[in-house]
């Protein structure tokens, strides 16, 4: 099905070929459901049998990220594989690659999963700016990081953070060894508390051939740490986030969507929060918004095709539904001009994102 060169770099992937997903959440379900309107085939990796992507997956193999033969026979049966999440551990990313090509890379992984990796590349390698950031590794280094970046400050694990999972806020110093029992053993980065005017993100894609497709700016609103809403395209969009994006996107020779994520001072300076090496949260307005969205934009990256249209046709305000929000999609669907997005979820937690719903602002 694959015209591949001796390094799987140009692979381009005909329709009916099998891209594997590693991860079956609700990111790899709408990867695979995007996947199915291209004529693509998709085999997910999930350690849990019953998980969103499972229902609209071709093919499901059922195993721990760490098994590296399991994933390495899973890689051999696609001719791609792509990821949903950035803790692929390196051995399966190694693995996977040996299999059939890994699209993002595996350095697009080991820069994003370790928060201390990922700010040193932004700031010695690309010269961008992120908050202060200082290694902790016991209770002398916190004191030491706080009396150098200041009060309040945010102490967080390196690895496995998420949905402000693994973050603890430092206001004051009698707060220090508090927030160091709670994270450790886990080795942590110290970050100075930005006080942001507005968080924004941009959700790029780059093509094997290089090509890069960037949408909008989008303005994203955090409750408890979690996404809760993004409208786009934002306000004052000056191109400069975006172009910060192709510069990671470029210096990764990364293919597929990724979201960069910021926080935009009073004065309009953007500082790099974070990155992740897939489809985002803050991109699904764009599965309403009249261009290519976000999930077959990588599908398209992934398979090798040429990217599509990252132009919305109008704007769109995209809410999450955490938890029992999720309850309310009767009342939703009889709402007009609302799409609702739902992740097949059975166990309703707190916290937990639902699905979310995009709804079009008039213009
Ligand atoms: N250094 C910081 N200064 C101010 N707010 C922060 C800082 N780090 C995180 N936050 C807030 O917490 C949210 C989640 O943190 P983030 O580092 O993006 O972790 P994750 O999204 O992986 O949980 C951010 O979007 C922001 O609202
Ligand atoms: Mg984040």
């Amino acid at each position: 099905m694959s015209l591949k060169d001796q390094q799987g770099a140009q692979t381009v992937l005909s329709p009916g070929s099998t891209i594997g997903i590693l991860g079956g959440g609700q990111l790899g379900r709408m990867l695979a459901l995007a996947g199915a309107r291209l004529g693509l085939k998709t085999h997910i990796y999930t350690p849990e049998a019953s998980c969103p992507a499972a229902l609209a997956a071709t093919e499901l193999t059922v195993g721990e990220f760490d098994d590296v033969d399991r994933v390495l026979d899973f890689a051999k049966s696609c001719d791609a594989v792509t990821y949903e999440f950035e803790n692929v551990p390196a051995l399966s990313a190694k693995a996977a690659t040996s299999g059939a090509p890994l699209r993002p890379n595996a350095d697009a992984l080991n820069v994003s999963q370790d928060r201390l990796v990922e700010k040193t590349f932004l700031k010695e390698k690309l010269g961008l700016e992120v908050a202060g950031f200082a290694a902790v590794n016991s209770l002398d280094d916190l004191r030491g990081a706080v009396k150098e970046l200041g009060l309040p400050c945010v102490l967080k694990t390196r690895r496995f953070g998420y949905d402000g999972k693994g973050q603890v806020i430092i206001k004051s110093e009698g707060d220090i060894e508090g927030a160091w029992d709670r994270l450790s053993p886990a080795e942590c980065i110290l970050e100075a508390f930005v006080s942001f005017e507005r968080e924004v993100s941009i959700v790029a894609a780059r093509g094997v051939d290089g090509q890069i497709a960037a949408y909008p700016l989008t303005e994203n609103v955090h409750k408890n740490h979690i996404l809760y809403q993004s409208t786009a395209p934002a306000s004052q969009d000056d191109g400069s986030a975006a172009k910060m994006a192709g510069q990671i996107l470029e210096t990764l020779d990364y293919v597929g969507v990724m979201g960069v994520e910021f926080f935009q001072m009073a004065t309009g300076d953007l500082i790099v929060n974070e990155i992740a090496p897939r489809v985002h949260n803050s991109g699904h307005w764009t599965q309403d918004a009249g261009c290519t969205d976000q999930f077959e934009q990588h599908m398209r990256a992934v398979a090798g095709w040429p990217l599509g249209q990252a132009i919305p046709q109008h704007g769109v305000v995209m809410t999450n539904l955490i938890g029992d929000e999720a309850k309310a999609w009767k009342t939703l669907a009889q709402e007009a001009g609302v799409f609702i997005h739902l992740y097949g979820k059975s166990e309703c937690r707190t916290g937990r994102k639902m699905g979310h719903v995009n709804r079009i602002v008039k213009s």
